[in-house]
């Protein structure tokens, strides 16, 4: 239950789709805050195939499985949370939520059946760039030019881009799917382009206008609409087991909310206890995952502890099991931290394998010294939680994550950049060359840090994740505006939900308040609202920082992230003009509170298109679990690894060729400590340089210029009738003339050291 009056709540009926059936000619303005890129009217252009007269009929086959589905209500929801209560684990267990019966979702993903209509004629060869390092992966040309040059498209590619985007081989073809995007604006991270798209078994297949598309095909009208590729949000925690209990939303319920908010993609984390097998982790968030999820799901992996095994199992997971990610703690001290040895170690670890360091960047012995003093203090409540881990506890940890990662060459991505200063050091970085990318979440985004301040227990702790928002109400602009400028990349929502009752496990006590926050389902919309409608980004940032950036970075680019020939159809179709207001109310998350409450976004997901099949219509969901697939990341993205090994190679240190020292080297005793040097006179200037040359190679200032004999560094060399300075200011040159070739010093010739004789040792 939401407790505070002082948020107001939408009474309106949630998703009310206000999509008029515009008129061709009453188009209205495409996208608010465009710039120089105005709307235009939509081009008639031309098509290869002429046009079909029976094409546009809804005929699109549903599979069974998804007329079985079962939508579950907001009491179902309720009834698993108050059963989930009973079922706590203390910290450093895991706990099984798919073996809760209320957690068994109709799993019938079955896909055996559909309308089977002609094969479309293959009319011509798309042409493809020169290969490049990094088109490894490309069916498309990412040139906008040639993109919107080439309405016509040929489905003789779907063979060569079936392998290339990893299907095919098993043999399975879902239903005959066709379905035809009719009529909208499509936009990608580098163009908008008024164009259909004809998807066909789940793949886009045409994107241009006036496309033939054979009988059977479905019509979506996206007119007055923009067609994005769906959203990736790339850090959620669905069933996280954590502090004590697991995390509401699970990957039935989580990823129905993501679709519901035209989000068609998933990056969850499985972590491991520490001393646990990272491999077995993994298994077992698949076991969770792979039955329930509505959308596709990708998994990073925690690195929690660190020994040779576990670098060993990074590099299974890779090459194995589609794991280009790893996350380290630099907080939860005791439980998931790493010290800067072992931080060090698993970025030396992920490079070697071409695997992407991720970083929760907080410093976890602050936060546990402070959470101590204000806890003796008597603060308990949720502001403790903030004050115990103020910015610049974020901001340093994100310093000191980059530095470690820098320093053994290893690109770093800094998860849940929650303050300036930590977004800051991310901008900064990037400017000194440092390859590093940061990921805003829509909690950083969407709100603020002055809900810790709240009177109500309850809207204060359900505000509480770490690292905390913060209390100033600019941040959230400050962070859109670096992603506007790309100072920052991705967005994700560390979508990790606690209901109140679990929250309440730290109701006397902040630290027991389980962390984390909503967002999976309103992350496109909240973005939309703070970037798009204020003017900060346009539509095709948007898609850049809500999918494209994401599956560049993830190397799942362009399967994912890109409306075009041979991409997986995850697309929204997005009403810019729709509103509604969020609320607890009325989403489709199984937690009961929202961190937008009352927040009016424009830009709702009408339709929803995931593997080519409609999962929302008209703002209502019908997802089926187990539908998504898990996506796996191939290692070295060349968008991350792209310039690793030149950089490497530029910046190598450089040995300096010198002849070897053969003069005397003084002897140590067994304590280390310098013994004098028993020799005769050496008639050699040598014996004076007895520290060896500094590490630039010059001569080491801690020289002695005399010798225990007696004997002065210069008495070989004729005595001068005159001295000339040639800095006389700072000092450099004195003694030294134009052309002389003895090795220069910045000392005094000394007759008489302190002390008298000569007592062999350094002064
Ligand atoms: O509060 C948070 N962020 N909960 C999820 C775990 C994590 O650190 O991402
Ligand atoms: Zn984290
Ligand atoms: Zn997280």
């Amino acid at each position: 239950m939401q407790c505070c009056a002082s948020v107001s709540m939408s009474s309106g009926s949630r998703r009310a789709s206000r999509f008029l059936q515009e008129k061709e000619d009453e188009v209205p303005q495409w996208i608010p805050g465009l710039g120089t890129d105005k709307p235009r009217p939509r081009t008639l252009g031309t098509s290869f195939f002429g046009y079909v007269p029976d094409a546009f009929v809804e005929k699109t086959p549903f599979l069974p499985s998804e007329k079985k589905a079962t939508t579950p209500t907001p009491k179902d929801s309720e009834t698993k949370e108050a059963e989930h209560k009973s079922e706590g684990a203390p910290n450093g267990q895991y706990l099984d939520p798919s073996s809760s019966k209320e957690f068994q979702r109709d799993m019938d993903a079955s896909s055996d059946e559909g309308v089977v209509t002609e094969e479309v004629v293959v009319p011509q060869r798309v042409e493809r760039r020169a290969a490049e390092p990094w088109d490894a992966q490309s069916v498309d040309s990412t040139d906008g030019a040639h993109e919107a040059a080439c309405s016509v498209v040929s489905t003789a590619l779907s063979s060569a881009t079936d392998i290339l985007h990893g299907r095919g081989s098993d043999g399975v073809r879902s239903a005959q799917n066709r379905l035809l995007i009719k009529g909208g604006r499509v936009v990608n991270d580098d163009m908008m382009q008024d164009a259909d798209v004809y998807i066909e078994d789940g793949i886009i297949k045409q994107v241009g206008t006036n496309l033939h598309t054979p009988g059977g095909t479905r019509v979506v009208e996206a007119k007055g609409h923009l067609v994005m590729p769906g959203g990736i949000d790339t850090h959620t925690h669905m069933q996280l087991p954590f502090m004590g209990t697991f995390a509401v939303d699970d990957f039935y319920t989580g990823t129905r909310a993501a679709l519901a908010g035209g989000t068609t993609m998933i990056m969850d984390f499985a972590i491991p206890q520490k001393g646990e097998s990272l491999v077995e982790a993994y298994h077992r968030w698949r076991s969770w995952a792979d039955p329930k999820v509505c959308c596709d799901y990708a998994l990073h992996v925690g690195v929690t502890w660190w020994c040779d095994k576990v670098g060993k199992e990074m590099e299974e997971l890779t090459e194995e099991h589609g794991i280009n990610s790893f996350k380290m703690f630099m907080a939860y001290k005791d439980t998931w931290q790493l010290d800067d040895h072992d931080l060090l170690e698993s970025f030396k670890q992920c490079k070697e394998i071409g695997a992407l360091a991720q970083v929760h960047a907080e410093n976890g012995d602050i936060i546990k010294e402070n959470t101590a003093k204000l806890l003796d203090m008597g603060i308990t409540g949720p502001e403790g939680h903030e004050l115990s881990r103020p910015e610049e506890v974020e901001a340093e940890a994100t310093n000191r994550a980059c530095v470690l990662a820098n320093q053994v060459g290893c690109p770093l991505y800094v998860v849940h950049v929650m303050s300036k200063s930590a977004a800051d050091v991310v901008s900064n970085k990037r400017r000194q060359g440092h390859i590093v990318f940061g990921e805003p979440i829509a909690a950083s985004l969407g709100t603020d840090g002055t809900h810790y301040y709240h009177k109500c227990w309850r809207h204060a702790a359900a505000h509480v994740m770490g690292p905390p928002l913060r209390p100033d109400c600019e941040t959230p602009k400050y962070l859109m505006d670096l992603l506007a400028n790309g100072d920052l990349q991705t967005t994700g929502t560390d979508n990790c939900t606690f209901s109140a009752s679990q929250k309440a496990l730290g109701k006397d006590d902040f630290t027991k308040i389980p962390n984390g926050v909503n967002g999976v389902e309103d992350r496109m919309s909240v973005i939309w609202e703070k970037g798009v409608v204020s003017g900060k980004i346009d539509p095709c940032k948007f898609v850049a920082v809500t999918s494209t950036n994401a599956a560049k970075i993830f190397n799942i680019y362009p399967k994912k992230g890109r409306i075009a020939v041979g991409s997986d159809a995850d697309i929204v179709v997005w009403n810019p003009h729709a509103t509604r207001t969020i609320s607890a109310k009325t989403h489709y998350q199984a937690v009961d509170f929202n961190i937008f409450e009352g927040m009016e976004v424009h830009g709702i997901a009408d339709y929803v298109i995931c593997h080519g099949r409609v999962v929302v219509e008209e703002g209502n969901v019908r997802a089926v679990s187990g539908m998504g697939k898990f996506v796996p990341t191939p290692s070295h993205s060349p968008y991350v690894y792209g310039r690793v090994q030149e950089r490497d190679i530029a910046n190598a240190p450089k040995k300096v060729d010198r002849a070897p020292y053969d003069g005397p080297v003084i002897q140590l005793n067994n304590q280390g400590l310098t013994q004098a040097v028993e020799s005769s006179i050496i008639p050699t200037n040598q014996e004076f340089y007895t520290r060896g040359p500094t590490r630039c190679g010059g001569l080491n200032l801690h020289d002695s210029s005399f010798h225990v004999s007696g004997r002065q560094i210069d008495d070989d060399i004729r005595p001068r009738t005159s001295i000339k300075l040639l800095s006389p200011c700072n000092g450099t040159s004195l003694g030294a003339q134009m052309n002389d070739k003895s090795p220069k010093r910045p000392s005094v010739k000394v007759h008489n050291p302190p002390g008298g004789k000569a007592s062999g040792s350094f002064w």
